[in-house]
């Protein structure tokens, strides 16, 4: 796994931080991480179903991978187990990393504690990316993904599950940043509370099944509900802006959700094999996340 060390305390591909990478809400992200990891355990068997759909395991078989935001490792197992020829799950939580080593373990793969805007890969590591609901949850999204690109190797594929932005995003926002400065101990108490009142309303109002099914609707309400950060995006926009880059689109899932105010899209890119430098591309860091 030669290439995966920070190299003498640096990071993203041996160039030094830049200063506003170290963003103290990407320290708050992490703690609350660390108690919703520890807390609610996901499914494996339903994740591994959920990625046999959107990434078929011919697409993984015999590939370096990245899990970048791999929460528990559900889904770094899962690419292990799809024969992927090593893995890495990369997140910035440490109660998550620990959680995921001791649930989520298996061959050919490793767990590292890592900001996904400055990580300690050289360039065109991966030949697969997993991004699941990861990249909206750091400071300057388009700088995550911007790294993304930058550790993905030409011809490789790159998959992205964001929260789509509504009308309704900035209700959310407002309710979450009431919710989430209360103090860490309610917040777990209150989201079996509001699990419990949200419940009937949710199967009332029930349009799509969730592409990912088993999560406890507590966990799933105090991920929601009680974040310190979460950018919202406009799918037309990210499409276009990896088109740009030099992406071809593979897949497009346009929401995972019942609502489509709480709904992930699903986003598959292949990198062109020659990282797209015909295009002039660049991800840049320009904000597109609300
Ligand atoms: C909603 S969870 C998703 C976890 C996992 N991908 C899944 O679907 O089960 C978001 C994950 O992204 C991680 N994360 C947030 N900001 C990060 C950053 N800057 N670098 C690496 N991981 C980050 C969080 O710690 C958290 O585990």
């Amino acid at each position: 796994m030669a290439g995966f060390r920070p190299q003498n305390g640096k990071t993203n591909g041996g160039k030094p931080l830049e200063p506003n990478a170290l963003d103290p809400r990407r320290e708050k992200v992490g703690e609350f991480y660390d108690e919703v990891w520890t807390r609610y355990v996901q499914d494996r068997e339903a994740a591994e179903r959920h990625m046999a759909d959107v990434f078929p395991p011919d697409l993984i078989s015999g590939r370096t991978a990245l899990d970048s935001g791999c929460g528990g490792g559900a889904f770094s197992r899962s690419l292990a187990r799809f024969g992927a020829r090593f893995v890495v799950g990369l997140d910035i939580s440490i109660g998550s990393i620990r959680m995921a080593r001791r649930i989520n373990a298996a061959d050919r793969l490793e767990y590292i504690v890592g900001d996904m805007e400055a990580m300690p890969f050289e360039d065109g590591t991966f030949e697969v990316i997993w991004a699941w609901g990861s990249v909206e949850h750091t400071p300057h999204p388009w700088r995550a993904i911007a790294e993304l690109d930058r550790v993905l190797a030409p011809g490789g594929r790159m998959l992205l599950a964001l929260y789509k932005r509504t009308l309704l995003s900035p209700v959310h926002g407002a309710v979450r940043a009431v919710l989430s400065s209360l103090p860490r101990r309610l917040h777990a108490p209150l989201s079996w509370a509001g699990a419990a009142v949200l419940s009937p309303v949710i199967r009332m109002f029930k349009r799509r099944e969730k592409m990912r099914s088993g999560e406890e609707l507590a966990g799933v309400a105090h991920d929601w509900f009680f974040v310190p950060l979460r950018h919202h995006f406009d799918p037309a926009e990210v499409r276009r802006r990896f088109a740009k880059m030099g992406y071809e689109e593979e897949l497009f899932v346009p929401a995972t959700g019942r609502f489509d105010s709480s709904s992930h899209f699903i986003l598959r890119v292949r990198k062109c094999s020659d990282g797209g430098k015909e295009r002039g591309h660049h991800a840049g860091t320009g904000a597109a996340g609300s």
